[in-house]
Order: structure tokens, then C-alpha cells, then sequence
């Protein structure tokens, strides 16, 4: 039997339009607008209808970078694929791209089953894989194909983090060459790990232990070296690149120029990035721990290089890079060491109200902002227009957005399973009302309607955003 939702009188924003219009919605799929008040949308008949005058009909946001579960530092990211997707909901985000891991010595295929089994009947919203590889070899790289062709269309590499998720240059080129040949995205954490642990034990050495030093001896130099290295690797290789998680301003230069020259490489940054700074690291009390994570937070004088790279399309994707480690237990696991912090920070929650903030703000458009956190990355990872648009045709992933509501963030209130919020106190305007999944009300004007399995695995095409 056919289920069918109205969505009336909203002001529905797609990456390409703002358009006051009625919203059809049957058997989980988007089955036709119209400009609300015409006959065509007097028309519609429905079994539920949503009023949404005075409000937002966005498209659920796509978050292509969490690590639900992940094992970091002798432990575990603290949300699981249950209560992570469940926040992702609550803050209007209704697909996730988290990231397999392939352990060194292991397959592709072990890394990927067992975050399968990790994720599968436990997600409250609808989710895709990237894999880590962490041991390219031949089996690997005949692996790599086989993924593209079951849905994992992209790779991340580490030049960070030697000994454990570490990539040698050839190992890159290797790679690279590969997802030339089979359509796959390689995803590149940018910085030179192997400078960056020198740095390292010399700031221990002299007794530098707080977490501010975190800061110090990640330097936005060796994340820009890193970022110019991976571009001409991609470049000799013929791929295209994916940086994540960019927080350097010359980071960004180096993507610039590369997009200047036409080259298929494209950049995604973090809230954490865009509101946050070197001022958190530095916070007393061990309390700067919060804010470790890996590229590190940057001095405030960045984010303007940010935001430019946000508005001119050099940078294309902002991604939560949802990480989160509790202070108590996890982040004190590096006290008197700043280099045994676990490296992460929650935030796939906030995302969509950050963002909207930066509206308010006046940093980007409305139509930007969806963009950013939804049609762009369901085109750069294989989602779209499944996912990403309201479409006739694509999947009924829809918010209903109060641009007017007033809400302060705060641990107290919020749903990640994480006993911090990165932005406590934070005002912003604006806040998510009721969200669909697939037509499916999981959040019903502020209450969770959803529930542990609706989520279905999602395998994604190649990368739709090529030059
Ligand atoms: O600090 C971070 N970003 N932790 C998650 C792993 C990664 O490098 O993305
Ligand atoms: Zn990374
Ligand atoms: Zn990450
Ligand atoms: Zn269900």
C-alpha cells in the first residue's frame, strides 16, 4: 500500500534554488513539486500533511567523514553506529560515509566486512563505506577494484600517523595509479607524519606535554607540503584527489593552484576548522584535549582562507570528521602527553546548524550551504541525485528547517555519546524541526519517531563531480 506525505508552503532550498513550493512524497521517494498556491500543488492529496510555513524544506545532509566505533590510541570513538546516526538525525543529517579500516597485514575485504558488521540493522539513518588502506600490495590493489565495483568507490590514505595508517610515497603513487584505472576517489589526510614525529619528540624532550603543543608541532607548513605532495603524485598518476579534513591556509593556496590549472582535485574542511582555533588547544587544565584532533585547529587567522575556499569552489565539501573520544577516560588517556591524546572530535550533530549559523552570518548563501553539506557530497562520493536534492525521483531524505528558532549547544542537551560538546555555549539560529528518511519521520518536531535498523546500507557510484 502506497504511503503518501505532503509537505505544504515550506521555502524548499536545493544547491541550485529557492522556491516557495509543496512537496509530494510516495514510497520513500520524492514524487512531485510544485509552487505552493498553484492548481497543480492544490492537487496533491496526501495521508500526512506537514505545514511547513515559515520554514526551510531542505535535503537531508550528507556527512562523507565519521569514524562511528573507530579504534584510535588504545581505544574506541565513542559513538557507536546506533547512538551516532541517531545524533546525525537530530541534527539533520540523514546519510553518513564512515570509514572501513584495513589493518596492516589484513584484506580490504576483512577491514570492510567487519564495519559492515559493526553498522548493519544498528543505523538510524542511511549510510555508505570508504576504506582506509593502510597496506597497499598486490592483493590490495586487485582489492581496490573489486570495492569500486560493489560500491566503496573511495580510498583513504594517510601520509600521517607512521606505523600505523602511514603510506609511503610509493605506496600513494601505487594506489593512485590504481583509482586512475578504476574510477576510485582517493581521499588524502595531508600531513607529513614523519616530520611531524621528529617535532614531536623534540617537544617532549623539552618537557612540552600540554595539549597546545598538539597544535605546535603539527605545522600548517608540513600539512601544505603534504597537500602539494599528494597533488602532483595525483597528477603523475592521472587521478583525482580528495583532501580531507583541510584546516592550513596554505593548504588551501596549494589547492588553489591546482584547481587553477584544471586539475580534478578538490578539498573538504571541518566546522572545528571554521569556528574553532589554536585558543581551544590552549585551553587550562588539560581541558584543550577537547579540541585534539588531526589536521590540528589553527590560529583564528586561517578561517578567513577558509571560508574564501567555501564561497569560490576551492574548496568544495564541509564534513564533520565526527570522532568523538570523552573527556573522562579517553582524551585524560594523554595527560603529561599530548601525543597519547586520542586524536578526534564529535561533531556530526552540529554540522547543519553551524552551518546555517554561517548563513545568519553572512559567510555563505543559503544555496551554499547545501551545497556544501549536501548535493556536493553525494555528487564527489556516488550518492546523487539519490542523495543530496529534493527531486522528483530521489530518495525522500528531507528536513523541515525553523531558520527563526533559537538554540544554545551544549552537552546537556545534545545527542552524541560524548560527555563534551566542542561548542558549548555556542548560540545559533536556527534548528532542525522534524526529518525524513526514505518518507520515514525520524524526527517528529523534536522527538526521535525513528529507530536502530531503518538505516540501510547505500553503495555508491564513482565520483560525479569531474571536471
Ligand atoms: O583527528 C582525527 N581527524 N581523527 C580521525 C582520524 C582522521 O585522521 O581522520
Ligand atoms: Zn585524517
Ligand atoms: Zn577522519
Ligand atoms: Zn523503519
Amino acid at each position: 500500500m502506497s504511503r503518501r506525505t505532503l509537505i505544504r508552503n515550506g521555502l524548499l532550498i536545493t544547491a541550485s534554488d529557492e522556491i516557495h513550493a509543496d512537496v509530494l512524497i510516495e514510497d520513500g521517494r520524492i514524487a512531485a513539486l510544485a509552487a505552493s498556491g498553484t492548481p497543480a500543488a492544490e492537487a496533491f492529496t496526501a495521508d500526512r500533511t506537514i505545514d511547513a510555513t515559515g520554514k526551510y524544506v531542505i535535503p537531508g545532509g550528507v556527512d562523507g567523514h565519521t569514524h562511528m566505533e573507530m579504534p584510535f590510541g588504545g581505544t574506541y570513538a565513542a559513538d557507536t553506529f546506533e547512538t551516532g546516526t541517531r545524533a546525525a538525525a537530530w541534527g539533520g543529517t540523514t546519510t553518513i560515509v564512515d570509514f572501513a579500516i584495513q589493518n596492516v597485514g589484513g584484506t580490504l575485504r576483512e577491514g570492510l566486512d567487519a564495519w559492515h558488521q559493526k553498522a548493519e540493522g544498528n543505523c538510524a539513518i542511511d549510510y555508505g563505506f570508504h576504506m582506509i588502506v593502510s597496506d597497499v600490495n598486490q592483493e590490495t590493489l586487485k582489492e581496490m577494484d573489486l570495492l569500486v565495483e560493489e560500491g566503496v568507490t573511495s580510498f583513504k590514505q594517510f601520509m600521517a600517523y607512521p606505523g600505523v595508517f602511514y603510506s609511503d610515497d610509493g605506496q600513494i603513487l601505487r594506489a593512485m595509479q590504481r583509482a586512475a584505472e578504476n574510477g576510485g576517489l582517493i581521499m588524502m589526510h595531508a600531513e607529513n607524519g614523519i616530520a611531524i614525529d621528529v617535532l614531536v619528540e623534540q617537544a617532549l624532550a623539552r618537557g612540552e606535554t600540554d595539549p597546545r603543543y598538539h597544535g605546535e608541532v603539527r605545522k600548517a607548513l608540513l600539512e601544505a607540503e603534504a597537500t602539494h605532495r599528494a597533488i602532483k603524485l595525483a597528477q603523475v598518476a592521472g587521478a583525482p584527489l580528495y583532501v580531507v579534513h583541510v584546516s592550513a591556509q596554505e593548504a588551501v593556496a596549494e589547492l588553489t593552484r591546482a584547481r587553477d590549472e584544471g586539475l580534478n582535485v578538490f578539498g573538504e574542511t571541518c566546522p572545528q576548522y571554521l569556528f574553532l582555533s589554536t585558543d581551544n588547544l590552549a585551553e587550562p587544565d588539560f581541558e584543550g584535549a577537547k579540541y585534539v584532533c588531526s589536521t590540528p585547529l589553527r590560529p583564528r587567522e586561517h578561517q578567513a582562507a577558509l571560508w574564501r575556499g567555501l564561497r569560490t569552489n576551492d574548496l568544495q565539501v564541509v564534513s564533520t570528521d565526527h570522532c568523538p573520544f570523552c573527556f573522562s577516560g579517553q582524551k585524560e588517556l594523554g595527560r603529561g602527553d599530548f601525543s597519547k591524546i586520542p586524536n578526534g572530535m564529535p561533531g556530526v550533530e552540529n554540522r547543519m546548524d553551524l552551518l546555517h549559523q554561517a548563513v545568519v552570518e553572512g559567510h555563505i548563501s543559503r544555496r551554499r550551504w547545501i551545497e556544501i553539506a549536501c548535493a556536493t557530497p553525494a555528487r564527489m562520493f556516488g550518492m546523487y541525485p539519490k542523495k543530496g536534492t529534493i527531486a522528483p525521483g530521489a530518495d525522500a531524505d528531507v528536513v523541515i528547517y525553523d531558520p527563526h528558532a533559537e538554540q544554545v549547544i551544549s552537552a546537556e542537551t545534545h545527542h552524541m555519546n560524548v560527555d563534551y560538546s566542542a561548542y558549548e555555549g555556542k548560540r545559533i539560529t536556527g534548528r532542525v524541526e522534524t526529518v525524513l528518511s526514505r518518507g520515514v519521520p525520524v524526527i517528529t518536531e523534536r522527538e526521535y519517531t525513528g529507530h536502530a535498523g531503518h538505516g540501510v546500507y547505500t553503495p555508491r557510484s564513482t565520483c560525479q563531480y569531474l571536471n
